[in-house]
């Protein structure tokens, strides 16, 4: 079996011999020790599918579900009954989609759904796929209804849209709508373009015109609780706690007796893995952290305290900073940075592990949007995919089997895993880092005296945000050392010094991304700072472009 190791989760440190770090770690011995809390076995899983035919929304229909502590898995619609039927699933979710039911190829729900006699949620085109599978008429709407619109209940009462409070502002988006409803379904809401907002019938089936899921139907939650608990029966007991038990007895009747091996990065994937992991299986999991000199300050030290001083695991630290450097030497371009880097990591992995001889398993903190984003790519649901990330692979040859125990879980879920596994908050909170690090921040050659006065640039801005207390509500926020000179003057001499740039965005995923509005004084004290305590820096700018037209990364 082919793996893969996304290379860009791991990241490195910088070039502190291990004796420094030994110094460090001495420092921070009086920081509280992980603490582990006690294990809960774990409770039988009830799951709810998301048949997906497409829309942007779909992934968040499955968030919503899960923070009603009810799992919830995405499908492409034309998955075949062998794939879903392991997962026993309590209820059906058919999302919506860009298609129209009535035009010859558009998807439609596989027959499972209506065989399996079990509730099932249509939600916009997902309502429309019902009413016109099961014997009623969609049309295409005279007017389009985009945007809010306020709905009223008939008088059939229904356990879906039970405990609402007047007025029920929902979000519209839809052109066709049903003209008429399958026989035996009763309309049980209307907004003012849509006679048929919500429907249902007593086998368990139900239609949403509006969507629950997003934010601007401020009772969606509620509406889609009542799906779950009212007519699903489910009781909501999937927590992180649960969640942690379940992996555990996965990963021990999966790993057996075998030897597990994860590349750590000090990001929160990584972290959560192997603890999760370490939890199941103990010391035959060995971690391996590879500092390849292109950490931020402290970085591999606050790892190395984590893992190996507080949660006791196996970790393999290789300092292989200089090989790093020696790879980028002369390298420029942004993408030969990225190539560079992920071919020496395998390398240095591939050294690594052949030194801990037979290795069974290798652990990787995928996430379920990656999973959902692959799949979608397969089956052409979606076209959005995201591909400069992955930085190399681990060559054919190296073949282990993949434990990949997050891939079900969304960021903010692997965040509350990582705390019920009593991992340090500022682990779990930390701001997502590149795997090619530093070296894509500082632009142009990479060597070791640009790194270090990009790392005192980085650590200033990383301590100023912090004590701003702004650090959580930011997606990244760092500094970029560029390859421009310029002029300034410091008493009565005139000095020729490095810019550095500073990027702070807010985002949700990355994929589209806000500049941060800093106020003025913080970027007066990032600059003072920077320009007093980094040697070389005499100029200092703040990126004012959000995501698109530039990228987050400045490479
Ligand atoms: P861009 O710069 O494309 O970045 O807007 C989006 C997010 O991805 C991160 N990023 C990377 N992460 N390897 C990674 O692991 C990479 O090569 C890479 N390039 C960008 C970036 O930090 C941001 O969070």
């Amino acid at each position: 079996m082919e793996t893969k190791v996304n290379s860009h989760r791991i990241a490195t440190s910088d070039d502190i011999e291990v004796s420094a770090y030994l110094e460090i770690a001495k420092e921070i011995q009086g920081e509280q020790p992980v603490s582990q809390p006690e294990l809960t076995p774990a409770i039988e899983r009830e799951t709810i599918l998301v048949i997906d035919f497409g829309s942007q929304y779909s992934m968040l229909i499955a968030r919503r579900v899960r923070e009603c502590n009810v799992y919830c898995e995405l499908v492409p619609y034309d998955t075949p009954w062998e794939k879903v039927a392991p997962l026993q699933p309590k209820g059906f979710i058919l999302s919506g989609g860009p298609a129209s039911v009535y035009e010859p190829e558009a998807p439609l729900a596989p027959a499972y759904v209506y065989e399996s006699h079990l509730p099932i949620l249509g939600i916009c085109y997902g309502m429309q796929v019902l009413a016109h599978q099961l014997g009623g008429q969609v049309a295409s709407a005279t007017k389009h209804e985009y945007g809010q619109a306020i709905l009223r209940l008939s008088a059939e009462e229904s356990p879906l849209l039970a405990n609402l409070e007047p007025p029920l502002t929902v979000w519209m988006s839809h052109g066709d709508r049903i003209t008429e409803m399958p026989p035996d379904f009763k309309a049980l809401a209307y907004s003012e373009n849509s006679p048929v907002a919500a429907m249902g019938n007593d086998s368990g089936i139900f239609g949403l015109q509006f969507h629950p899921e997003v934010a601007h139907t401020p009772q969606g939650k509620t509406i889609l609780g009542n799906f779950l608990y009212n007519i699903c029966g489910c009781k909501g007991n999937w927590t992180p706690r649960n969640f942690i038990a379940e992996s555990i007895e996965r990963i021990r009747r999966r790993a057996k007796d075998g030897k597990v091996i994860c590349a750590l990065s000090g990001g929160v994937d990584s972290a959560v893995t192997a603890s999760l992991i370490h939890r199941a299986i103990g010391n035959q999991l060995t971690c391996i952290f590879i500092n390849n000199g292109l950490l931020r300050r402290e970085e591999p030290e606050r790892v190395l305290n984590t893992f190996q001083r507080n949660l006791k695991m196996n970790v393999v630290y290789v300092d292989a900073s200089e090989r790093f450097l020696e790879c980028l030497r002369g390298v420029i371009d942004p993408e030969l940075k990225r190539r560079r880097i992920g071919g020496e990591f395998i390398k240095v992995f591939e050294e690594e592990a052949a030194k801990l001889g037979r290795i069974d398993f290798l652990a990787q903190g995928t996430l379920y949007p990656d999973v959902i984003e692959s799949s979608a790519a397969q089956s052409r649901v979606s076209a959005k995919i995201k591909t400069h990330h992955n930085v190399g692979g681990l060559p054919a040859k190296m073949t282990f089997t993949l434990i990949e125990p997050l891939r079900h879980l969304f960021k903010d879920e692997v965040r509350k895993v990582g705390l019920a596994l009593g991992l340090p908050e500022d682990m779990i909170w930390r701001q997502p880092f590149p795997g090619p690090g530093l070296a894509i921040r500082a632009i142009g050659e990479v060597t070791k005296e640009r790194l270090e006065m990009l790392r005192g640039a980085d650590w200033i801005v990383m301590n100023e945000i912090k004590k701003a207390k702004l650090y959580r509500q930011l997606w990244q926020t760092f500094a970029i050392l560029t390859d421009t000179k310029s002029v300034g003057v410091v008493g009565d001499d005139r000095t020729y010094g490095h810019v550095v740039a500073i990027r702070a965005v807010t985002s949700e995923d990355a994929m589209t991304a806000d500049w941060a509005r800093l106020p003025y004084d913080l970027l007066a004290q990032i600059s003072n700072r920077i320009i007093n305590e980094v040697a070389g820096v005499n100029r200092v700018v703040y990126d004012t472009t959000s995501k698109p037209p530039s990228t987050i990364e400045w490479e």
